[in-house]
């Protein structure tokens, strides 16, 4: 029986199961910043203001810092290891087997929680536009929240399928106009916002302490438990990383791809936070499906809470159209290693996995359509910070094992990064709800379950 650490060797793909290469840095930058700014900075900043008060602003710092280690690593290793697939890919070939299981397996679960949890967001900005035309409000809520079905959140992942099913390129020119459109609705509010900053509304800034603690009323609440939410916000550069084998030059359009787009969110992210909190008091908009919009609605500014509002609902498909690239990529490289089934694995003539890209969209689209945001934000978080901890590790493991190959992009002060990153990852992790902890275990179960009894006999490594 072969190890349960044996390595993947990256060779080149059988025709048939080669993706095309149509891609270069701006298409990457803009799928960066695609991926990552959307509901977490439109909503979740609301929930994240919930459970830290103002010092969400902190929660916005720790995140993003701790992203930016783990985004330092993923550009070294996307660039080492340029094949598709991501973090499940390199730690198949550093870490070996049974931990690229668990990655993979995590992945899964990250992307397709992200793509379900951006289209119940997206459905809470079209909400009021769809009122207006007269859709029965009990078909844009889910169960949970005294609705029958999220139909606009489950319309959105098809149309967004459909998009991807056309080939890859025509979607990314796409994207980067939408990306246009969403970042001018931050720059918009960061400014309208800050001309309406109090310093009162500050006070008090951190009402719910640093750590993660149980509050009165049951909640688990702190400045860490708010960035273990908001941490949602900022990954999505990972997608460009499952491009990798449809990148023209993939050593240096990774690398500017992946630090360009974190660079460019994280300043915008901390002016949004700053200007959010200054303007308004977090109790007001904290609970709000469209905290951004209300808080411009509530400093006397209408029309830009409407000009916000359909931004968003224009634009935040762009983070759907990067995960569920980035989904089915990961469906695509697991079948064609054998640990899922190889029917899985065919490409259509323009060179797009179009099967597997709408299996997914069907598995999403039902968890959208029935459960509410913040609970499955928390989960796919969990997911990523695991694959987060797997390529730092595998940024030092590669440090230490092969320390003169070729590196087109080399982590700064790679042991520090990568130690932050991990450490960081892990802290994030124990601050989410602990109820988030246990789904994640036994996600984790049947994950082990279907990989000693499917994945393992017929897993071909190289
Ligand atoms: N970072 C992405 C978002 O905020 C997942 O929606």
């Amino acid at each position: 029986m072969a190890s349960l650490f044996r390595k993947k060797i990256v060779t080149a793909q059988p025709a048939g199961q080669q993706l095309a290469r149509t891609l270069s840095w701006p298409h990457l930058v803009a799928m960066g910043v695609g991926g990552i700014v959307g509901t977490g900075i439109l909503t979740l900043i609301g929930v994240g203001a919930g459970l830290a008060g103002p010092a969400v602003i902190l929660s916005f710092v720790i995140a993003g810092g701790i992203c930016a280690c783990a985004a330092l690593a993923y550009a070294e290793m996307a660039t080492m290891i340029p094949a598709s697939g991501s973090a499940y890919t390199y730690s198949y070939v550093v870490l070996g087997e049974i931990i690229a299981w668990v990655i993979g397996w995590s992945l899964i679960l990250e992307y397709s929680l992200v793509v379900s949890t951006v289209a119940v967001g997206w459905s809470g900005y079209a909400a009021p536009l769809l009122g207006a035309v007269g859709f029965p409000e009990a078909l844009v809520k889910s169960p949970e929240l005294g609705g029958i079905l999220n139909v606009p959140a489950i319309a959105i992942i098809a149309v967004v399928a459909g998009l991807l099913s056309f080939g890859t390129r025509e979607s990314a020119t796409l994207n980067a106009v939408l990306v246009a459109v969403k970042m001018i609705a931050l720059a918009v509010f960061v400014f309208i916002a800050l001309h309406y900053f109090d310093a009162a509304n500050l006070h008090p800034f951190m009402p719910y302490g640093f750590p993660k603690a149980v509050a009165p009323d049951g909640a688990e609440r702190g400045v860490m438990a708010a960035a273990a939410i908001i941490f949602f916000a900022f990954y999505g550069f990972d997608a460009i990383s499952t491009a990798a084998e449809e990148t023209k030059n993939p050593a240096r359009d990774l690398a500017i791809g992946i630090v360009g787009s974190m660079v460019a969110c994280i300043a915008i992210y901390i002016l949004v936070a700053v200007a959010a909190v200054g303007a308004l008091s977090y109790t007001r908009f904290a609970s709000s499906a469209e905290p951004l919009a209300l808080i411009l609605r509530e400093i006397g500014r209408p029309g830009f809470a409407t000009f916000l509002g359909a931004s968003a609902v224009i634009a935040l498909p762009t983070v759907l159209l990067a995960f569920l690239f980035g989904q089915s990529r990961i469906f695509f490289t697991m079948a064609r290693d054998g640990l899922l089934p190889a029917s899985l694995a065919t490409v259509s003539k323009r060179g797009a996995p179009v099967r597997i890209t709408w299996i997914t969209a069907a598995i999403v689209a039902v968890i959208a359509g029935l459960l509410p945001l913040a609970e499955i934000a928390a989960l796919a978080n969990a997911g990523t910070l695991a694959a987060f901890v797997a390529v730092c590790a595998c940024m030092l493991v590669m440090r230490r094992r092969a320390p003169d190959a070729v590196r087109s992009f080399r982590t700064p002060a790679a042991t520090l990064v990568g130690t932050i990153g991990i450490l960081g990852c892990l802290y994030l992790f124990v601050s989410l709800p602990s109820k988030t902890q246990v789904y994640f275990a036994a996600w984790n179960v049947l994950g082990l379950l279907i990989y000693f009894a499917y994945a393992r006999p017929r897993a071909h490594a190289e």
